[in-house]
Formats: structure tokens, sequence, C-alpha cells
């Protein structure tokens, strides 16, 4: 599974970016909003650092509009995935960006339905929000089950990514239904390889290790 940074952090995806463990980036306006900085100029210099595909969200609602903004956002980088909306002129983006060979990120899906519309459209990826439906009493560990199941019976190509991640165990769960990517907070990266029976066990091993007087270099 390909783990993409949910972030327009600059600073935090270098320092993730250095594991080599990071196959993208997402963004959204929120993110971008958080940053305080301008959204050309901050996913021009993540994709100077990260390789992978970085979502870049359009901001119309309009499908000329759209067009026009991810032609913009498409032309800072070749790794630019256009993040479109999951509406009815966000569908009509996707199909076109996608037979002019652009990578689209279909964002805001909430149901089985819509993910089923955008692999029609050509989506590179699929963006099912799992924690807002649980904010709701909804169930979208559930949805990704779906989703990935209804993709194999067909065939698509489009990318399942799940997103709003608020776990590790959200993760884990993704991982083990077959999702092809998960998009998280960079702090969830360190709390998935974070554990204290790792920390207790090295500090035992060095105790131990100080007590030979050996060095191996
Ligand atoms: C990613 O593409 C989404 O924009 C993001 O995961 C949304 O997460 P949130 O529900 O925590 O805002």
């Amino acid at each position: 599974m390909e783990l993409f940074i949910d972030t327009a952090e600059i600073e935090e995806i270098k320092s993730l970016n250095i594991t080599g463990l990071i196959d993208g980036v997402t963004t959204n306006p929120s993110l971008i909003a958080q940053s305080g900085r301008n959204i050309i100029e901050t996913i021009a210099e993540i994709c100077s650092e990260v390789s992978g595909p970085v979502s870049a969200e359009v901001t119309a609602t309009d499908f000329d509009t759209m067009i026009k903004e991810g032609k913009k956002l498409s032309a800072i980088a070749k790794n630019v995935a256009i993040k479109v909306p999951l509406t009815f002129d966000g569908l009509r983006a996707c199909k076109a960006f996608s037979d002019d060979g652009i990578m689209v990120n279909v964002t805001l899906c909430f149901s089985a339905a819509q993910a089923l519309l955008a692999a029609k459209a050509g989506a590179t990826f699929i963006s099912p929000f799992i924690g807002r439906l649980d904010d709701i009493g909804a169930d979208g560990i559930n949805l990704i089950s779906e989703i990935t199941e209804i993709y194999e019976i067909y065939g698509f190509d489009t990318k399942v990514l799940a997103a709003s991640i608020r776990s590790v165990q959200d993760i884990v769960d993704v991982a083990k239904l077959g999702a092809d990517v998960a998009t998280i907070p960079p702090k969830f990266l360190k709390a998935m390889y974070n554990h204290p029976l790792t920390d207790k066990g090295l500090s035992d091993f060095l105790a131990d290790w100080k007590k030979t007087g050996q060095s191996i270099l």
C-alpha cells in the first residue's frame, strides 16, 4: 500500500520524505489555508521535493473554471494530480482531464455509487473520506470495503485512496481491505512506528551492550 502525506506544510514533508517511505502528498483548500501560503508556490515546492503524485485541488464549482484552474495547477509540474470534488461538474472535469492524460483525484467521496461514477470518469484516484463518515455515525471502513469490491469486480484502474484518516487503526483497517493508498496526517506516520515495547526493548539491549565494553566501529 502506498502512503501519501496529507499536509501542505513543506518542512513537515521534507522531514518525512528523507525516510523514502512517502509515495505522494495530498492537499486541499483547508490545508493550503492553514499553511498561510500561496497555492501555486506551495504546490511547486512540494513537487520539487516529492516525485510521486501531489494532489492540488480546484476551488471552482463550475466545469469551465475547473478546467482553467486545473490546467494552471497541472502546468506546475508533471506529478500534479488535479483534485476535483465529486459533483456533476467535477465528474465532467475528471473525464476531460483523464482523456487528456492528466492525473485526477476525485475527492469528497462518501458513497460507493459516487466511487463507481468517478471510476467511469477515468479518475486516477478516488478519495473516500472515512473519518468524516465516522463523525456522523456512519461506517467509513465499510465504504472502503464496498469500493474495493466493486472496483475488483469490474477491473477499474482507479486507485482507492483512503482519506480523512483519524487513527493508526484506520490505516491498518484500510490496508486489510486492499486500499491502494492511505493519505495520512504527518503525526500518524510517527504513531505508526512508535511502540512502547520497541522503546523498552531497545533500552534494555543498550544497557546490556554497555556492560560488554565493546564497540562495533
Ligand atoms: C485528503 O485528500 C483529504 O482532503 C483529507 O484526508 C481530509 O481529511 P479531514 O477529514 O481530516 O479534513
